[in-house]
């Protein structure tokens, strides 16, 4: 963008902001009216527990116990994961749920227990239920991981939806991760957290909560076992957290907490145990696999809000080319709409998007485009009257549609919790693929409707299809996000059935991974909200959703050379790899800051694109397993306590991991290693874990180490597929895990497995087949083998 480019945009949005700022007072006001005619305050509120046991009823997997004042119905399923609802609640309907709720797992038993309660045996979990209701859920050992006081119900003595409280113990060594994407973790200490999805405003950092993508789901770590709770109601809540107190052997241990609070919604939960691996397993399997993102999405992005024209595209794209830098894709932010109306072009600006995206996919770039789910109010647009046609746009509750104020001004919203209006929606997409774009960024979709005052969305009494159900905002708010993914990502197998869909939301809620990722969001220039970018991956990555990252470089103001790079050498080793910057953010280009960054970024670029089968092949595993590309360090080894309060590094994927820094003036930091021998991935210098060790991190990398015996599908330098094998330690052996694929298609590549081992002085990489071992069929690179010097 040049000078007069950037006053325009800065003009424009200076005088839509005037507009929007009475715009925003206007709406504000209509929402409080709305909501104050729909929504009547809460009056008398009855309180409610179960009270005691009666009676038993059981059923497949487990079955009904009766209480006096409610029911809890139980229920193990063939993949290992217990549910339980209370008040009669079942596991459908769900938005979380990727389909029908799995089979019982008919050899669970229900039978009596101590005291006249009540237990589920099942093959990995006991569920303890006390006379009074409270549920435990243990280990076959015989090892308490959870246990839910009974629950209290609020209930409005004129009727509508009760309030509910779960406060629920776990142990005293627990630790809790998870919730969504939350800025200050992963390990989220003390503290409340709100499950409702906001969009900030402006730009946030650590302990701004919450944000885009809240969700009620907890991963508990802790020396017994790991477990994932998930609470599935999509209403506004709040999670207290407490983590428990070792008594140092006087066994008086204070036992961690967690206190659930929701305005509504039914109260019922699944619980998942085993280890991290297989915990994630079983919630890929309820919520379903994630997404297969297309070979190019692995690659880089270049992203910013106010490229201002198809000139400005150029101009950068040629800057990557000049100096060589791979380059994947390229980002539209709003300023490419007409009048910021979302499926528009503006033509003045880019008067030939479909030729410069043709030439940019020459050169093997895509471009993205960003999908904004408010719509223009504007008689005579085709969205808006196409939408009005399908009677497609959120209403009252005394039917009339909802305007609220977004980019483009007054706007209405699509009812996404409709099929019909989803199909609809879906079908907008075919204008942005005659555009030539690939990809999708999906923002602005908690819903986001600036408002003066109060809350930044929609009004709470504001009327929801929910699949025919009918209900408000209350419910649909937290799922809004999820279900204009499932909108775009249908949309888009229909119109492109052969490519696989790429798209990633700013919001969205168990289960957004069937369609795609998300990102960090606007995350702000500055050394903490570096570190809240690797909280975010890892968080959502423990709930689910394996492919994300953050805005490289903040997404307000600028950062300095320094701050730039550190985070870009992250940003290449995170599931999305993107700068971006906000229209009034500074330079992101990686020669904006000195040849001495540009030469250390086109490091971190060109180590990208070689480990670009590795990724591929994590992004099939994510896929197959439900174990996402990037892992706390803990993974493997939940029991080991420094690696579980270990914040500042992470595994990706089984063989590498990775040390950020995250810190200014670093050029050594401290990793804390799990067991086993790691290398150096570049001076090759050997490290025994479990230990603690310092590594050198200079400007121009941060510390990659690689596992002992680990075998990685990398590019080579003609661009063929290659390994990188990894001598494991003397007398042990090692492998690796390789899906070949490079492509955008649905073709199943068969996955290959590899191992290493010693033989003699030799080490011999072999790939494991149904006849036996046999050669590979790529170059082998042997890497590790040190002074000895060993021989392949
Ligand atoms: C908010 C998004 O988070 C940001 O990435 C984007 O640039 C702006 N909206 C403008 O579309």
């Amino acid at each position: 963008m040049d000078g007069r480019d950037l006053v325009r945009s800065i003009r424009v949005v200076g005088s839509v902001g005037a507009f929007q700022g009475l715009r925003a007072v206007r709406a504000a006001w209509r929402r409080r009216r709305a909501d104050a005619t729909a929504l009547p305050p809460r009056g008398a509120e009855r309180a409610r527990v179960p009270g005691r046991v009666l009676e038993v009823e059981p059923a497949a997997g487990g079955g009904v116990v009766r209480f006096g004042r409610s029911e809890l119905r139980i229920m193990v399923t063939v993949n290992g994961a217990v549910f339980w609802g209370w008040d009669g609640a079942g596991p459908e309907p769900s938005y979380a749920l990727a389909g029908r709720c799995p089979e019982p797992d008919l050899r669970a038993v229900l039978e009596p227990d101590k005291d006249g309660g009540w237990r589920v045996v099942a093959e990995r979990v006991t569920v303890v239920v006390s006379r009074h209701g409270a549920v435990e859920v243990r280990t076959p050992g015989g090892v308490t991981l959870r246990r839910d006081l009974p629950p209290r119900w609020w209930e409005p003595v004129g009727g509508g939806p009760a309030r509910w409280m779960q406060r629920s113990e776990v142990a005293a060594d627990a630790r809790f991760f998870g919730l969504g994407g939350r800025s200050s973790g992963p390990r989220l200490r003390e503290g409340t957290y709100r499950l409702w999805n906001t969009d900030p405003g402006g730009s946030f950092a650590p302990g701004d909560d919450p944000l885009y993508i809240t969700m009620p789901v907890q991963m508990v770590v802790s020396d017994a076992a790991t477990h994932l709770v998930f609470h599935d109601s999509s209403w506004d809540g709040t999670v207290s957290l407490r983590e428990g107190e070792e008594g140092a052997g006087s066994g008086h241990d204070r036992p961690g907490m967690s206190e659930l609070r929701m305005d509504g919604g039914p109260l019922r939960c699944w619980v998942m145990v085993g280890t991290p691996a297989r915990v994630l397993l079983a919630w890929a399997s309820l919520t379903g696999a994630p997404a297969l993102p297309p070979a190019w999405a692995l690659g880089h992005h270049h992203a910013r809000w106010g490229f201002g024209s198809e000139q400005e595209v150029r101009r950068i794209v040629a800057g990557y080319q000049e100096r060589g830098l791979p380059l994947d894709a390229v980002h539209l932010d709003i300023d490419h709409y007409d009048e910021h109306q979302v499926f528009t072009v503006d033509h003045e600006r880019f008067p030939k998007l479909p030729v410069l995206a043709e030439e940019l996919r020459r050169d093997g770039i895509r471009l993205v485009s960003i999908v904004d789910p408010a719509v223009s109010a504007e008689e005579g647009d085709v969205v808006y009257d196409g939408g009005t046609a399908e009677d497609a746009f959120v209403r009252d509750a005394s039917g009339r549609v909802v305007h609220g104020v977004a980019w483009p001004g007054e706007a209405v919203f699509p009812d996404f919790t409709h099929a019909r209006v989803r199909e609809w929606w879906g079908g907008l997409y075919a204008e942005r693929l005659a555009q030539g774009f690939s990809g999708f960024w999906h923002d602005m979709n908690e819903p986001t409707s600036f408002t003066a005052f109060g809350e930044k969305t929609l009004p709470r009494s504001a009327r929801h299809s929910l699949e025919g159900r009918g209900g408000d905002h209350q419910e649909a708010h937290n799922v809004y996000g999820l279900c204009m993914a499932r909108a775009g990502y249908e949309g888009l197998l229909e119109l492109a059935p052969h490519e696989r869909p790429f798209l990633f939301s700013r919001s969205g809620w168990a289960g957004l991974q069937r369609y795609g990722g998300t990102w960090s969001g606007d995350v702000a220039t500055g050394w903490p909200g570096l570190r809240a970018s690797l909280s975010l991956v890892l968080g959502l990555s423990l709930c689910g959703v394996p492919y994300s990252g953050p805005d490289i470089g903040g997404f307000d103001g600028s950062p300095s050379p320094e701050l730039y790079l550190r985070w870009f050498q992250l940003g290449a080793y995170l599931p999305l790899f993107r700068t971006h910057a906000g229209l009034r953010g500074g330079r992101r280009e990686p020669w904006e800051f000195g040849p001495e960054v540009l030469e250390h970024a086109r490091v971190a670029l060109e180590e990208r694109r070689r480990l670009l089968p590795y990724l591929m092949t994590l992004a099939h595993l994510a896929r197959r397993t439900g174990a996402p590309y990037v892992r706390p360090l803990w993974w493997n080894a939940p029991e080991d306590r420094a690696l579980r309060d270990c914040e500042d590094a992470f595994l990706l994927g089984d063989c590498l991991l990775v040390a950020p820094v995250l810190d200014p003036g670093t050029d050594r930091r401290a990793v804390q290693l799990p067991r086993g021998r790691w290398y150096d991935a570049v001076s090759e210098q050997v490290y025994e874990g479990p230990a603690q060790v310092l590594v050198d991190a200079p400007l121009s990398r941060i510390p990659v180490l690689v596992r002992a015996g680990a075998v990685l599908p990398v590019r080579g330098s003609d661009g063929g597929l290659e390994l990188e094998a990894w001598a494991p330690a003397q007398s042990r052996t090692g492998g690796g895990l390789v899906v070949p694929d490079a492509g955008d298609g649905w073709d199943e590549p068969e996955l290959e497995r590899y191992v290493t081992r010693w033989q003699g002085p030799g080490l011999v990489v072999e790939l494991e087949g149904e006849g036996g071992p046999s050669e590979p069929p790529c170059p082998v690179r042997v890497r590790g083998l040190g002074e000895a010097g060993a021989q392949t």
